[in-house]
């Protein structure tokens, strides 16, 4: 498929009808790469290893440029007239990161006649049509591990916030109010409380690990079982049947990517088989909750807190029901951006660059999609 993808364009290339731009830029040996990052503003100066944003485009704009590539970086990805859809036509490399993702369509793929690799700088390359990605023979590849332990982190951070109704009385408190019945009445501990990852990868294995000194009775479900020894040392219990550990958890957290088979998965028929006033978390992916299903559990109270950092789509609208709905703790998509895991996604990407001008492989647990097939979770 990469080869298909090639000969087309070293043929379209020959042809007259190429623009300007795409005569500059498509030469073997210079590619064009386009970053999509968030903006930064007045916080870019603040930290010099703040690499994940458009000011510093991970830190590697020198390094390219010494190669002889061009480098764009922009945060303007939406709409025909953003700056990303002029560079689509002749760019060969897009990376986008999950926290402001380029959505790449198929028509966008359709479009991007030069385009060779797609990067995602984190996980989770769900913003792709990984499928048209296939088809058209292009790479998608993630820094796998990256942000593991960043997310994990900060999963665990969100079921105390919950467990222990906190958001309400840091309220209180900027308000100038006083009022402990007002939190306490339903402030638990975490101890002795039946906890589900809902997938036990990477994340999942890390928040497991990270739960385990808190006495909870852990649970997860996954694809996959864990060889029994790790299970063992992880101390979670497998359940095979996602319906039938849903009743059990007082706290389920989502750990697994949005695929076809993921997007939606916690429709309003799910939610209700959860137990009463259960805490969910989902750093995972917006898409695999049904948004107005988790506002209306939250409103009825069914869902008795509801934390994540992700959203369908980013950014979020301003109108978008989660920000409205009682019982949240949400945040804008920060977890897997802390200054460490940016450090790690940043020389992730750029090992990845160099062994692409090289024409050397990748790190194999890094492909999504290669030679037009998709990695087999996403399958
Ligand atoms: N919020 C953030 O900043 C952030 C950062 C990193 C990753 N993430 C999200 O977290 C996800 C998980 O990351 P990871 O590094 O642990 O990935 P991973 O690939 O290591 O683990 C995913 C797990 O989900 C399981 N799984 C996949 N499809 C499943 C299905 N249909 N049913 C049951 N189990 C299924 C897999 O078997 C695997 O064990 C990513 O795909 C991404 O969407 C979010």
């Amino acid at each position: 498929m990469a080869m298909r993808r090639a000969a087309q364009q070293a043929i379209q290339a020959l042809g007259s009808s190429v623009s300007q731009s795409r005569q500059l830029h498509a030469t073997p040996g210079s590619k064009k790469i386009v970053g999509v990052f968030y903006k930064a503003g007045e916080y870019s100066e603040k930290n010099p290893n703040f690499v994940g944003c458009v000011e510093r485009g991970l830190g590697i704009g020198d390094w390219l440029k010494s190669q002889g590539h061009q480098y764009i970086v922009t945060d303007d990805k939406e709409g025909p007239n953003c700056e990303l859809e002029k560079h689509i036509p002749d760019m060969h490399v897009l990376i986008t990161t999950p926290f402001h993702p380029a959505y790449v369509t198929a028509e966008r793929i359709k479009k991007a006649k030069n385009l060779q690799l797609l990067l995602t700088a984190g996980i989770g390359s769900d913003h792709i049509d990984l499928k048209a990605a296939a088809d058209a023979g292009l790479t998608v590849a993630e820094v796998t591990g990256s942000n593991v332990v960043s997310v994990a982190e900060d999963e665990l951070m969100r079921i105390l916030i919950l467990v222990r109704n906190f958001v309400p009385g840091h309220q209180q408190v900027i308000r100038g109010e006083w009022d402990v019945a007002a939190i306490s009445y339903r402030s638990y501990d975490l101890e002795g409380k039946t906890v589900g990852t809902i997938g036990a990868g990477r994340i999942g294995k890390l928040l497991l690990q990270r739960l385990k000194p808190f006495n909870c009775n852990l649970l997860y479900h996954d694809r996959l079982k864990m060889d029994a020894q790790l299970e063992q040392q992880i101390g979670a219990k497998f359940e095979e049947d996602l319906d039938a550990m849903l009743p059990k958890c007082d706290v389920i957290v989502i750990n697994m990517p949005l695929t076809e088979k993921t997007k939606g998965l916690f429709n309003k028929e799910r939610i209700a088989k959860c137990k009463k006033g259960v805490l969910i978390v989902n750093n995972a992916r917006g898409a695999i909750m049904d948004t107005q299903a988790v506002a209306d559990a939250c409103a009825s109270g069914h869902i008795a807190g509801y934390s994540g950092d992700v959203w369908n789509p980013q950014p979020a609208p301003k109108d978008h029901p989660w920000r409205y709905m009682p019982n949240q703790a949400m945040t804008p998509h920060t977890s897997g951006t802390t200054i460490d895991g940016q450090l790690r996604y940043a020389a992730g990407t750029k090992d990845m660059l160099d062994r692409y001008f090289k024409g050397e492989d990748f790190p194999p647990q890094n492909y999504i999609v290669k030679e037009g097939k998709l990695a087999s979770q996403y399958q």
